[in-house]
C-alpha cells in the first residue's frame, strides 16, 4: 500500500443503532465527531446521509472530498428543531411555517434565502440554502446532540445510487468517513422532495418521497413542475443548481417504455413484451422491470417486479435496488414499464427516465 493511499484511508467506526431503542452512548460519540469537524454517515427516513457540521466550512469541504462531489453541487442542511431555521435564513417566507408544521419532520426540503452565517461551501456559492428536518429518530437525536445543523448529501460515492441500507454504505464508504451509523433499511428508499419557495409560484426542483400534490394542498397554490423535474430533460443550472449532475444510471442500457394511458394494462404490457421480444429475437438478453399487475404477461424473459401500481410507495422503495440489480444480472439490456405521473408516480418516472439517460420510448 502506498503512503499516499494510506493517508486517504480513515479508520471508520461502525455503530449499529436500532431506531426503536436508541443507544444514546453511541449517539453522543457520533455527535462528538460532528462537533470536532468529522464525518458521520447516518440514516434518514429517505436515504442515508453523509453528514458534517453545516456551520464549519472545513468540515463541509470534507464531505465533497469523501463523496468525490463537484464543488458546485450544493448540500441539504438537516435540522432537528424549527428554531434552527432562524440561524440558516433571516428571510423565512410565510409558506414555510405551514409547510414545516405539516411535513416536518419528514421528506420535504425547502429552498430559502440563506443567512450570512451559512458557509458558502454548503450552498456552492448560491444566495439560497436547502433545509429539511428528517423524520428518523437517529438523525434527529444526532443533530440535537451535535448542537448544530448537519449538512448532508446522500451517502453514496458520486455516480452511485443513494444508499437505502447500512449494507450499501458499509460496502461503498468504509475508510472515507469517521463513523457509519447502521440502522438497517430506510423507510422510503428515495430522496426528499425539493421545493423552491423563493420563487412565486413555487417550483418543484426534485420530486421525492413527498407527493407534490400534498404540498399544493397545504400552501393552496399550484407548484410549477418543470420538464426537468419530470425527468424529461436535463435541468438548467440557473433554475436547479446541482441537478445537472447525472443521477445513477446502470452501466447497461435501460429503456423506459411509456404510454399516455395505463388504463388497459393488458394491452400496454403486450406492447412492452412485443418490444422486448424483438430485442430477444435479435440476440439480446433482456430483463423487464415490471409491476405486480402486469408480470403475468411476460413469458420466458427475466423480470424484476417493482411492486404494485396500487402501492407506488412500494415501487419507489424497490426502485434503487432494481436499478442496482440490472448490472448484476446476466443481461445486455433492461426495459422498464412506465407509471402514471401522479403522486409518487412523478418521483418514480423522474428517477427511471434519468437512470435511462432519457432513453424513452412512447407506445
Ligand atoms: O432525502 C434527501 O434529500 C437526502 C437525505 C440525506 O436528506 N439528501 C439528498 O441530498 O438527496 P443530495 O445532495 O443527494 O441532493 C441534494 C440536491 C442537490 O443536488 C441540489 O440539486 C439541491 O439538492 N440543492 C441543494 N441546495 C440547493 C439550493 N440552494 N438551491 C437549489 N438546489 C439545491
Ligand atoms: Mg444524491
Amino acid at each position: 500500500m502506498s503512503i499516499e493511499y494510506m493517508s486517504m484511508v480513515k479508520p471508520t467506526r461502525i455503530l449499529e443503532i436500532d431506531p426503536s431503542n436508541l443507544r444514546i452512548d453511541y449517539l453522543v460519540e457520533a455527535a462528538r465527531v460532528i462537533k470536532y469537524g468529522g464525518l458521520v454517515i447516518f440514516p434518514t427516513e429517505t436515504v442515508y446521509g453523509l453528514g458534517a457540521d453545516a456551520m464549519n466550512n472545513l468540515a463541509v469541504r470534507k464531505i465533497f472530498e469523501a463523496k468525490g462531489r463537484p464543488l458546485d453541487n450544493p448540500l441539504i442542511i438537516h435540522i432537528s428543531d424549527i428554531d434552527q431555521l432562524n440561524i440558516l435564513s433571516d428571510n423565512v417566507k410565510e409558506e414555510v411555517p405551514h409547510l414545516a408544521e405539516k411535513f416536518w419532520p419528514g421528506p420535504l426540503t425547502i429552498i430559502l434565502y440563506k443567512s450570512e452565517k451559512v458557509p458558502r461551501e454548503v450552498c456552492a456559492g448560491l444566495e439560497t440554502v436547502a433545509v429539511r428536518m428528517p423524520a428518523h429518530p437517529v438523525a434527529l437525536k444526532l443533530i440535537e446532540l451535535s448542537e448544530t445543523p448537519i449538512a448532508a448529501p446522500s451517502a453514496n460515492p458520486a455516480g452511485r445510487p443513494s444508499p437505502t441500507s447500512g449494507e450499501h454504505v458499509k460496502r461503498e464508504m468504509m475508510g472515507k468517513v469517521d463513523v457509519i451509523i447502521d440502522s438497517g433499511e430506510t423507510l422510503y428508499g428515495v430522496e426528499s422532495t425539493i421545493i423552491d419557495i423563493t420563487r412565486d409560484p413555487p417550483v418543484l426542483l426534485r420530486p421525492g418521497a413527498l407527493p407534490v400534490e400534498e404540498i399544493e394542498k397545504t400552501i393552496k397554490k399550484k407548484v410549477v413542475i418543470p420538464e426537468f423535474a419530470r425527468g424529461l430533460i436535463e435541468a438548467s443550472e440557473a433554475i436547479a443548481p446541482g441537478m445537472k449532475y447525472r443521477h445513477y444510471a446502470p452501466s447497461k442500457p435501460l429503456q423506459v417504455i411509456e404510454s399516455s394511458d395505463y388504463s388497459n394494462l393488458q394491452r400496454y404490457s403486450l406492447e412492452v413484451f412485443k418490444y422486448a421480444k424483438r430485442l430477444i429475437d435479435n440476440g439480446f438478453r433482456v430483463a423487464i422491470l415490471t409491476s405486480t399487475e402486469t408480470i403475468q404477461y411476460y413469458r420466458k424473459v427475466e423480470v424484476l417486479n417493482l411492486g404494485s401500481r396500487k402501492n407506488l410507495f412500494e415501487v419507489a422503495r424497490n426502485l434503487y435496488r432494481a436499478l442496482r440489480k440490472i448490472d448484476e444480472l446476466d443481461i445486455d439490456i433492461a426495459v422498464s414499464e412506465g407509471f402514471e405521473e401522479r403522486g409518487l408516480g412523478l418521483t418514480i418516472m423522474n428517477r427511471l427516465r434519468k437512470a435511462s439517460g432519457y432513453n424513452i420510448i412512447r407506445i
